[in-house]
């Protein structure tokens, strides 16, 4: 095998998929002590300091700092690259977190069992969707008392439209757990709280074997009676039907107290895809194309004025990166030539001379680069996939010095280019919208504009609640735009988009014109 395919089959390039405090960050954490990765408890502070944040100003910029440090943390495990690229959830929850999960190979969705399925892990789970990446389920906090593991299940084939595949069954939870049987590796695994080690496991291969009483006491016909019942209603685990997002593989334990996570990643590593061909504009390219390409999914940006550079993050999905050779942004066709490459490996950055398909890199940016772009050192062609997401909060933009309407223009389309937020013109009066998926972009919007475009702005609420690209045949566009034109606004590419009140409007008017296709992203 040569050293590119080497390097493919031995990388894993995966998000975590959960509602804020579902145990993101807590498995994470353990993801990397397992890798040995350094500084972790470093990692965690700041997650709990970004967890806080207000929208006071200075968060904000202690937040993004925070955010670069962790938006990919890679570690090795077991001779494999494990890349786990950050979604982030609770204020700082934006597009720039459905983007990263295009750049996933496959998801891991952590669920709180006292919860259940929550509502940022089923918008989530839709964008895994929509390039059926696999996806991993972990049941946390069994030390706790939750729902009952049915239920979970159900509730999950229920809202979230995938089978599961339980991997691990519970035995107790909260003050009666006693541990998981794996129905894989047909061992019982103790839970201990607050385990340093792994769990002592016990191979159970009959579960009328006297050793199962003597281990669980009464809680042993308790699990002979769940495993006969869900042996009857799941078939077993088959990786064809996980890797094309038919079925989730489901494990139950606590991150809290390091239980169930080892035996997580070991199945993750043997079963999860690696780096995977991609879709572009004019066909697929294969994953081992020796000549190198990758995808902008999201770029980040110095707050200080004096240094406008921002650093653009690239998935790579073909041959290999070598620093300093020349590549070709496709969109503008520039060639453009990286000095200082920088990999990230858990907490830490460093220059690299080499990056594989599956990698992250980071590279420094003056402007020519933005969101979605493709770089190759070969034909030229574009990746598909990478859209832009439906916003749900919007705000109309009123300048508040007019002497300033440049740079207000200009901040607005910078921003819009690193994905803060979209940009949108309404029709009737070519009034700026903004529009986003989390409500702390407005206050960075309006930081950034004044600290570094000194342009002074109000943002307007708006009563809309989703936005849909509008397809169809133009006559069709004209006539739904003439009825609905307070509704309509144009995107930056000058595409027909329609801002809905509420979900009931939208679904009304999908039913009323079933010759247009209404779209929650931007591509096709
Ligand atoms: P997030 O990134 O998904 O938002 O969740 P995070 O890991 O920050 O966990 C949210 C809370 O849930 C934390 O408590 C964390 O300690 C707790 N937690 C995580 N895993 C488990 C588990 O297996 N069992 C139990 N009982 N709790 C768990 P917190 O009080 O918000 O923070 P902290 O003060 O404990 O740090």
């Amino acid at each position: 095998m040569n050293e590119l395919n080497q390097e493919i089959n031995r990388r894993r390039t995966f998000g975590i998929i959960s509602h804020p405090d579902a145990g993101k960050t807590t498995l994470t954490e353990k993801l990397l002590l397992f890798g040995g990765a350094i500084q972790v408890a470093g990692a965690i502070k700041a997650k709990k300091a970004s967890k806080h944040a207000t929208s006071d100003f200075m968060e904000i910029e202690k937040q993004r700092g925070i955010s670069v440090a962790t938006s990919v943390m890679g570690f090795y495990y077991n001779d494999y690259k494990i890349n786990i690229l950050d979604t982030p959830g609770h204020k700082d929850f934006s597009e720039d977190t459905y983007r990263t999960l295009t750049a996933v190979d496959s998801a891991i969705m952590v669920l709180d069992s006292t919860k259940g399925v929550e509502g940022q892990t089923h918008k989530l789970m839709e964008v895994c969707r929509m390039r059926n990446t696999p996806i991993m389920t972990f049941i946390n906090k069994l030390d706790r008392d939750g729902k009952d593991p049915i239920e979970l299940l159900d509730e999950i084939e229920d809202k979230l439209q995938i089978q599961v595949r339980p991997m691990s069954w519970p035995i107790g939870m909260g003050k009666s757990f006693k541990g998981v049987y794996s129905l894989l590796e047909k061992r019982i695994f103790l839970f201990k709280p607050h385990a340093k080690q792994d769990s002592q496991s016990i191979e159970i291969n009959n579960l009328n074997d006297p050793l199962l009483d003597e281990l669980l006491d009464d809680q042993a016909n308790q699990l002979r009676d769940d495993i006969e019942l869900i042996s009857g209603v799941y078939p077993s685990f088959n990786a064809d039907d996980y890797l094309t997002g038919l079925t989730t593989p489901v494990f139950f334990g606590s991150a809290l107290n390091n239980f169930g996570v080892r035996e997580l990643l070991d199945c993750f590593i043997q079963y999860s895809p690696p780096p995977q061909s991609r879709k572009t504009e004019t066909g697929t390219i294969s994953v081992d194309e020796p000549t190198f390409s990758g995808f902008v999914f999201k770029i980040h940006a110095n707050m200080d004025p004096k240094h406008r550079d921002r650093i653009a993050f690239l998935r790579i999905c073909s041959g290999i990166f070598e620093r300093g050779k020349k590549c070709l942004n496709v969109r503008t066709g520039k060639s453009l030539k990286f000095s200082t490459p920088t990999a990230f490996m858990a907490q830490e950055k460093s220059i690299i001379e080499k990056a594989y398909p599956g990698d992250i890199i980071g590279l420094h940016d003056t402007g020519n680069i933005k969101i979605g772009d493709t770089l190759t050192d070969g034909k030229s062609f574009l990746f598909k996939g990478i859209p832009n997401f439906s916003p749900e909060l919007f705000r109309r933009v009123v300048n508040l010095d007019p002497l300033k309407t440049k740079q207000l223009t200009k901040g607005l389309q910078q921003l819009s280019e690193e994905g803060v937020a979209q940009v949108f013109y309404t029709i009737t009066e070519n009034k700026q919208v903004l529009g986003t998926v989390g409500a702390l972009q407005f206050d960075v919007i309006q930081y950034r504009l004044d600290k570094e475009y000194r342009a002074t702005c109000r943002f307007d609420t708006l009563d809309y609640k989703r936005a849909c690209w509008i397809r169809g045949t133009t006559q069709d566009i004209e006539s739904f735009i003439s009825k609905r034109k307070n509704n309509i606004c144009t995107d930056v590419n000058g595409d027909y988009v329609y801002l809905a009140e509420t979900q009931w409007s939208l679904d009304r008017e999908i039913k009323e014109n079933p010759t247009l296709n209404f779209r929650y992203t931007s591509e096709e």
